[in-house]
């Protein structure tokens, strides 16, 4: 009996729990690496069942967890990768810490996962106890799962540009070589607006590649960053317009900036797809920076302006990646394309899917 429990109990420990796959080879973990990452977030719910797994490599489970779904994704050679999110605060100290990374290792491996998406967009200053924490936090996840679970990944989520964006003044290249890779999240790009409150596209071409060159001004190797793209816009009210068609848009401050995104909304582009057919302008396309945006006038007469990405505007960032010789691509998130039936919105989720590997 004594023996029975302590089995028991190293089982629960070492977290080894029984293979929900239909074979069990499905439930080994994936160690191959691909020469070029498309790295998809995904928030729940079965919209995977409709992605292009010719193409994913690797899938962050940031819904709730889906059996069904790591099965699926090792079948297809595709790596499964937690999500990683705890308050700086509490792993300022070193046995915190620890534990949390402890926890996550025998969370991976009791569900079959191959890695870790530590998703942190927390404001740190440079040099505070946060600040190295952080740094220690990933240095110690990336050892604890590379020994735990030989050949998972561990990634860490950057915003677009390395430059203290929304306070978040990170050890970015002390980061970017503890870890597997970085994905950029070439998006929210107007979150801290200093000039004309309006309305601009989420990830201006430009902006957004020249960012990418300020990550490997600090050394930082190409192979480790992922590009990351929106899948969805900016619905803003706008609260009057320029001649030349500008959206002045409600001063809503953030993290230090009079003015933000956070006075639009943001859209998957399933309904912005749906609302550009109904839009008073059709499809614009901005040339200065590059991105497709349209108005429309809402049920009590208000115009709105909306910007987002699609196809054209994806291409040219997926070519400089690959140009570039960045790790891969990816995007948020994979769940918000129309997966339908419907055969012109069956074309328009093709699409996207095939603008990740350039034009
Ligand atoms: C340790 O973490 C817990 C939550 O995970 C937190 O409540 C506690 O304050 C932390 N302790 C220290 C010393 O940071
Ligand atoms: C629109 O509103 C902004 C601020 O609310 C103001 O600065 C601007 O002059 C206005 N423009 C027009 C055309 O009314
Ligand atoms: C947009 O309208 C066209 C023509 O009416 C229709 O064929 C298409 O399905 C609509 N697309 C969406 C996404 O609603
Ligand atoms: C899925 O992606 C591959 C490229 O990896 C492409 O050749 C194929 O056409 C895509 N499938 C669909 C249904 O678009």
């Amino acid at each position: 009996m004594l023996l029975v429990l302590l089995v028991l109990s190293l089982v629960a420990v070492r977290g080894s729990s029984r293979c929900p796959c239909v074979r069990p080879e499905l439930c080994r973990h994936i160690q191959e690496e691909r020469d070029f990452e498309v790295f998809v977030f995904d928030v729940g719910g079965k919209a995977w069942k409709s992605y292009n797994w010719s193409m994913v490599t690797t899938l962050a489970m940031f819904g709730p967890y889906d059996a069904e779904l790591m099965c699926h994704a090792h079948s297809k050679g595709a790596r499964v990768v937690l999500k990683g999110d705890v308050h700086l605060s509490s792993i300022v100290d070193k046995s915190n810490r620890t534990t949390w990374i402890t926890d996550q290792v025998n969370l991976a491996k009791r569900q079959f996962m191959d890695g870790i998406n530590i998703d942190i967009e927390q404001a740190v200053d440079e040099g505070s106890p946060e600040y190295y924490a952080l740094t220690n936090l990933v240095k110690e996840t990336t050892a604890a799962f590379h020994k735990e679970i030989p050949g998972s990944q561990v990634s860490f989520d950057v915003a677009w540009s390395p430059k203290c964006i929304d306070k978040r003044c990170y050890d970015y290249v002390t980061i970017a070589e503890s870890c597997d890779l970085l994905f950029v999240m070439s998006y929210d790009e107007q979150s801290q607006i200093t000039g004309d409150c309006i309305g601009m596209a989420n990830a201006p071409l430009l902006q957004t590649l020249e960012a990418y060159q300020e990550y490997i001004d600090l050394k930082i190797d190409a192979k480790k960053l992922v590009m990351g793209v929106p899948w969805y816009g900016y619905d803003y009210p706008c609260v009057n317009l320029s001649q030349k068609g500008a959206c002045y848009i409600e001063k809503v401050p953030f993290r230090g900036a009079p003015c933000s995104d956070a006075a639009g909304r943001q859209k998957p582009y399933e309904w912005i797809m749906k609302q550009l057919n109904s839009s008073m302008s059709g499809r614009l396309w901005d040339d200065e920076q590059k991105a497709p945006y349209f108005y429309y006038k809402d049920q009590n007469g208000q115009i709105h302006q909306v910007w987002y990405d699609d196809p054209q505007s994806i291409c040219p960032k997926a070519d400089h990646a690959k140009a570039k010789g960045l790790r891969g691509i990816g995007m948020w998130n994979g769940n918000i394309l129309d997966y339908s039936h419907d055969p012109v919105a069956m074309q328009q989720t093709a699409m996207m899917w095939n603008a990740l590997l350039g034009c």
